[in-house]
């Protein structure tokens, strides 16, 4: 890797759900530091691509490489292995919910056997999601009070 190496680079991708195409042939590279914006019609695909980078959606062709590497994501959660998140434009918070909850959506600590038994580590996830969240400045009196019952 040098520092000219895209830390996320797109070559060709496209993306079919049966007879629409969705996405279709897509390359670009993003360089270290870059902030680049995806900017396109209604329905011309950009949240169909940002699916794909996210490791949600499969691309039907073309390849995708981080850091020079390629890479193919089965699940959301292969990308996030390469430091790839989603911050989506409405808080997409679940109102019945406290924070902590919120916090691990999709990624839930569980106890030794928890996964199996589906067993969440409620205290663990409230206490990372406190210190989270004192890292940047942000104290929750109540660390169980649900979404619903906070203020913006
Ligand atoms: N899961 C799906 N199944 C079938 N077709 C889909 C699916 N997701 C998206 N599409 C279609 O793919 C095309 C691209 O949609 P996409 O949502 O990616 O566009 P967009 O650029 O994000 O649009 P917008 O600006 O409205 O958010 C559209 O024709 C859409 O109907
Ligand atoms: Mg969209």
């Amino acid at each position: 890797m040098t520092a000219t190496t895209p830390v996320l680079e797109l070559v060709e991708v496209t993306k079919h759900f049966g007879a629409i195409k969705a996405v279709d042939g897509v390359s670009f590279a993003v360089m270290p530091g870059e902030c680049v914006g995806l900017v396109g019609d209604n329905g011309a695909g950009k949240s169909t691509l940002v699916k794909i980078i996210s490791g949600y959606h499969p691309q039907t062709s073309g390849s995708m490489q981080i850091q020079g590497q390629r890479v193919s994501f089965a699940s959301p959660s292969d990308s996030r292995q390469h430091k790839i998140e989603t911050v989506y434009q409405d808080l997409a918070l679940v109102e019945q919910l406290d924070v902590a909850a919120n916090f691990f959506l999709g990624r839930e600590k569980y106890t030794g056997w928890g996964r199996l038994l589906r067993y969440l580590d409620r205290k663990v996830m409230q206490s990372q999601a406190r210190e989270e969240l004192q890292r940047i400045g942000i104290s929750i009196p109540r660390m169980r009070a649900t979404v619903s019952e906070l203020s913006g």
